[in-house]
């Protein structure tokens, strides 16, 4: 097992869009395996293949204060949403950083497990939340990104002065 690099916002790599598994294999397990251990020494709650610079629909969420409920969604699909939620958001890719997202309550997802099954799961409340922002990055999308543009200037400037500062 390893520890990942995650890549941090604002790199280009962030928006790069993942494309689907065609197939569940060792090297996927593996790759998972490490995602998994990569969010926990973090700590998060959730991470996407995209954070660790692979391209590949995957994502992993565990948001058990025990670290011992781990979901893993392969080539995750939203099949239904309902309700809408108000939610404080961070981000392993975002550090430090905090922000309202607006989110829907409820979602139905559709994945792969770790054998290449499939299974539907329906989420509410923070767990919805977790998926949707997960997903989110396999498209590409930082949850920063959801915040007015005027906002994101001041983020991106307050970001590049705390890594001057971290030199
Ligand atoms: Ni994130």
């Amino acid at each position: 097992m390893a520890i990942l690099q995650i890549l941090q916002y604002p790199d280009e790599r962030l928006h790069t869009i993942a494309k689907k598994v065609a197939l569940v294999n060792d090297a996927t397990r593996k790759l998972v395996k490490n995602m998994a251990e990569t969010m926990y020494a973090a700590p998060g709650v959730g991470l996407a293949a995209t954070q660790v610079d692979v391209h590949e629909q995957i994502i992993v969420v565990d948001i058990s204060e025990e670290h011992n409920q781990l979901m893993v969604f392969i080539n995750p699909e939203i099949l239904k949403i309902s309700g809408e939620q108000d939610g404080e958001e961070g981000c392993l890719s975002v550090p430090g950083i905090y922000e309202t997202v607006r989110r829907a309550d409820n979602v139905t997802v559709q994945a792969l497990n770790l054998k290449g099954e499939p299974f539907t799961l329906e989420a509410e409340g923070f767990l919805a939340v977790c998926i949707q922002h997960e997903m989110d990055h396999l498209s590409g999308k930082v949850f920063v990104e959801y915040l007015s543009q005027l906002k994101q200037t001041r983020l991106r400037a307050k970001l590049k002065k705390r890594r001057r500062e971290a030199l």
